[in-house]
């Protein structure tokens, strides 16, 4: 008998073969304040990009993958001249910065047609927090298929002090479908349904790109999980790596990590020294994503079986070559990050994840207490300068990552075990089954804005609520 493949599993997508890796990790173009002011014009448009030595449709940037980093400093003012060549409507989300949600800045609602552009003007405040971040487009209903086409590019707000580090890297991974005409391979319902994971993993739009480094040599690598839907387990044999912080939040000392976990919008901070052998034998290793299980959909069979990322794949490759270098100077040691632990909490509530069949067969139902979204509704209203404590529960068999435009998270609890060290995050995972507690600090910037899964398919289908600082 046939499965029924309108809701039948997807198969795991099998590799493709054809694409040939190993030419050197590209950093993407740089664009830097000067005097306080970064003007830049963005066009989002299709175009040719060449992935694995061969040419494909992708969405682009300034027909870069990734588009331009943008580089940063606390108090500058922003600019950027949106235009929108595709052939939908876009906008421009700076996911993690914490400026104004309301008029020409961090606008979800903001919808520019194609042909068109809108201006971006706004202000990080003067004691923003340093760290790496993104953006990417949010017209709702078209995220996930904006982003896996390739629309997404970094944004680094510069330390005080800059690190002793040998060099700075920067490393957007993200995942592709090539075989779309117009750029975004389509995608079936099933897959939606799950979160769409793409058949190429990318770091920098390049596949299994090679990093050279001399032996004992101190690196500093930020990482960005751009991926629509899949999660990234990172590992990297055989090197030292101590991971400096999460998102925007630097910890207060360095952490040695054998793996760092990055939920899709997440990104890492981290230090990576080569192996000092003593001799000059080049030696290699590589940067993998191991298994991770974010659950399946479930349902009673419904949607078949496990996430594809369950495999490990090698995203990039270490060469270790050269004359050792001596051992870095020591770091200096970072201000205490904020702890809202001690914080007097103004208000607690929950946010609670939940998929469910729809009425009539209109397919799952993915939503936050109860509701699908509604841009018109407002779910959630708090007091600027109030700290609020959050309940995050996840009653479904797929783990859900929650991101909270403008105001960042301190992660307090997850699955009911106490968090230890400062931990300040924007994308916190709910683990299918499980809870999340976090607190957050509502200092500034009213406004109307949202929260949603940053799994993009499942933001898409309506796991995203409205809240507004009054
Ligand atoms: Cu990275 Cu609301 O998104
Ligand atoms: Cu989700």
């Amino acid at each position: 008998r046939q499965p029924d493949q309108s809701v039948g599993p997807d198969a795991a997508p099998a590799p493709l073969s054809g694409y040939v890796g190993g030419e050197p990790l590209r950093q993407p173009p740089e664009l830097r304040s000067t005097d306080g002011l970064l003007e830049v014009q963005l066009e989002a448009a299709p175009g040719p990009a060449v992935i694995g030595g061969r040419t494909v449709t992708v969405l682009a940037y300034n027909k870069g993958l990734p588009g331009p980093t943008l580089r940063l400093q606390p108090g500058d003012r922003v600019r950027v001249g949106l235009r929108n060549g595709l052939a939908e409507a876009t906008n421009l989300h700076v996911h993690g910065l914490h400026v104004s949600p309301t008029d020409n800045g961090d606008n979800p609602f903001v919808m520019v047609e194609p042909g068109a552009t809108f201006d971006y003007d706004y202000r990080l405040p003067p004691d923003h927090p340093p760290g790496l971040f993104w953006y990417h487009p949010h017209h709702h209903g078209l995220v996930a298929d904006q982003i896996f086409g390739g629309l997404y590019g970094a944004i680094v707000i510069d330390d005080s002090e800059p690190l002793p580090v040998a060099r700075e890297r920067v490393l957007v991974i993200s995942d592709f479908t090539p075989g779309g005409a117009a750029g975004v391979a389509s995608v079936g319902q099933a897959e939606r349904m799950r979160g769409r994971e793409g058949r190429l993993v990318l770091v920098n739009g390049q596949l299994k790109p090679d990093i050279g480094i001399r032996p004992g040599e101190c690196e500093r690598w930020r990482i960005v999980n751009s991926c629509v839907s899949r999660y990234l387990r990172l590992s990297l044999a055989g090197q030292g790596l101590q991971l400096l912080g999460l998102d925007s939040g630097r910890f207060e000392t360095p952490r040695d990590v054998e793996e760092v976990l990055l939920a899709p919008g997440n990104r890492a901070d981290l230090l990576v020294t080569a192996a000092a052998t003593g001799t000059t034998t080049t030696t290699h290793s590589t940067l993998r994503a191991l298994p991770y299980d974010r659950g399946s959909a479930g349902m009673g069979g419904m949607m078949g079986g496990s996430s594809p990322s369950t495999a490990t794949l090698d995203l990039a490759s270490v060469t270790v070559s050269g004359e050792p270098v001596p051992a870095a100077s020591a770091f200096p040691r970072q201000p205490a990050p904020r702890d809202l632990r001690g914080a007097a909490v103004t208000a607690r509530r929950e946010l609670a994840f939940a998929m469910g069949m729809g009425m009539g067969g209109g397919g799952m139902r993915f939503t936050i207490n109860g509701e699908s979204f509604d841009g018109d509704r407002t779910d959630t209203t708090v007091q600027t300068g109030s700290v609020e404590e959050w309940l995050l529960s996840n009653s479904s068999p797929m783990d859900h990552p929650l991101h909270l435009h403008v105001w960042p998270m301190q992660l307090i609890e997850q699955n009911g075990r106490a968090v230890e060290a400062v931990q300040w995050q924007d994308v916190v995972n709910v683990p299918a089954g499980g809870t999340a507690r976090v607190r957050i600090a509502f200092d500034d910037f009213p406004g109307r804005t949202v929260y949603h899964c940053h799994i993009l398919d499942h933001e898409d289908l309506g796991m995203m609520g409205v809240i507004e600082a009054r």
